[in-house]
């Protein structure tokens, strides 16, 4: 089969690589009808995630066909050939503490680099699909076919006369910008300031408004992104236009709004912002290594008592966290990878019930084959755009 294969930093090509089977009576094959490229694919790309090596096969976003399947994820999991299925990125055996609680993506069983990942964390989390030796290495799903472990607890089907486009981003994206938005407790008449106008952003402003949000800042510099925002029901602040902090005290009359998300992540930019361009030399040199621009001014740009809420990666360790202004404001915390299948049965709803089209994003479409150069496209904003969909 053909799939997206990483072989570098900023060396991703589409290699042949034997079909995946059956290895445990939990497994699932699936054949990929649609996939797409995540800003969390970006940071392999751009070489800020670890225990990568030459061979592995990305991709966290997919959907597809069962072609196979183990005898205890057919009988536990009511999978059979021919069944239409989404994939949630974060691996769940169902049965651990964290799966009772439906905190799938902390499962203590899936992660076949444990012990590796928690020398770094202090404890693993959950196994992810396409996503380092430090994630289990499994292959990912931007591909022709796909094993999925844990095939039964690690599934949703699809309702019947659903399109791959409008529930693929129930895979990630869209459980993604809506945990953001509970985690951050949005509710009705909230202001809310986002930082990141990408696919992650963009789904957390608009679950912030179905969750009865009243305004949404969403803080960017790239206008195309910040303009679909802004035609979705969001306040654009474009950043190399006015500083963040400015046009939020402005907008609130100094309140500052009490519910920030950082749907940036460890590659956050900034030209000419002091605290950047340290970040990009201690980056380089290996001293450090997540550049926390957004998330520095995230928690600058909170009010007193508010939360902070971070969909956004960080990977190993940011320095001049602003520790004092945290405890100064008595800030919360919240953050982690998305716990897919917990958000899935409620968006699907918004989606059936036509509260949202998840379509809205998607401005590149492509074949297996177009991988390489719409990763380039989608990494440096070119031809606008905004999310790519992978039909292999
Ligand atoms: N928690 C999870 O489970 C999960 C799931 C999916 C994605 N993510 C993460 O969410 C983040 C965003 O993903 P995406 O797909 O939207 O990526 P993306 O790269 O398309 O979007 C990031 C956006 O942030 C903007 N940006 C960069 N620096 C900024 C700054 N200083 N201030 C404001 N905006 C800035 C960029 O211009 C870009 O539009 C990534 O870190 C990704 O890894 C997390
Ligand atoms: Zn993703
Ligand atoms: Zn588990």
């Amino acid at each position: 089969m053909r799939a997206v294969t990483y072989h570098g930093t900023g060396d991703f090509r589409v290699d042949t690589h034997p079909d995946p089977g059956i290895e445990h009576p939990r497994d699932a094959v699936i054949r990929v009808t649609s996939t797409a490229i995540c800003g969390s694919d970006l940071h392999m790309f751009d070489g800020f995630i670890p225990e990568m090596r030459k061979g592995d096969i990305i991709g966290h976003e997919f959907m597809g066909i069962v072609e196979d399947v183990g005898p205890d994820a057919a009988a536990n999991g009511d999978l059979k050939k021919g069944d239409r299925i989404l994939i949630p990125f974060t691996i769940a055996c169902g049965s651990c503490l964290w799966c009772r609680n439906e905190e799938y993506s902390l499962c203590d069983e899936s992660n076949r680099d444990a012990e590796k990942l928690a020398t770094l964390n202090g404890q693993a989390s959950a196994g992810l699909f396409g996503y380092s030796h430090l994630y289990g290495g499994y292959d990912g799903g931007q591909a022709e076919y796909v094993r999925v472990p844990f095939a039964d607890t690690t599934h949703m089907k699809v309702p019947d006369g659903m399109s791959d486009e409008q529930v693929l981003f129930l895979t990630d994206i869209f459980p993604t910008g809506w945990q953001a938005a509970v985690n951050a407790e949005v509710g009705s008449g909230d202001t809310v300031a986002i930082w990141g106008a990408g696919p992650v952003g963009l789904f957390a402003l608009k679950s912030c408004l179905l969750l009865g949000a009243d305004r949404v800042f969403v803080i960017d510099d790239v206008p195309e992104r910040l303009a679909l925002a802004a035609q979705h029901g969001g306040i654009p602040i474009d950043r190399s236009q006015i500083k963040p902090y400015d046009a939020l005290m402005d907008a609130t009359q100094g309140r500052l709004p009490g519910k920030v998300i950082d749907a940036v992540g460890l590659e956050a930019h900034g030209a000419g912002v002091i605290d950047t361009v340290h970040d990009r030399v201690k980056t380089a040199t290996m001293q450090m290594t997540d550049r926390a621009h957004a998330l520095r001014e995230a928690i600058l740009c909170c009010s007193k008592g508010g939360i902070v809420s971070l969909p956004g990666v960080y990977a190993g360790i940011v320095d001049k966290f602003p520790i004092g202004a945290a405890f100064g404001k008595a800030l919360t915390f919240r953050m982690g990878q998305t716990h897919v299948l917990q958000h899935t049965d409620v968006l699907l709803d918004h989606i059936r019930e036509g509260r949202i089209d998840p379509t809205f994003l998607i401005t590149h479409r492509g074949r297996l084959a177009d991988a390489p150069d719409l990763y380039e496209t989608f990494r440096d904003k070119k031809d606008d755009c905004i999310k790519v969909v992978l039909t292999p």
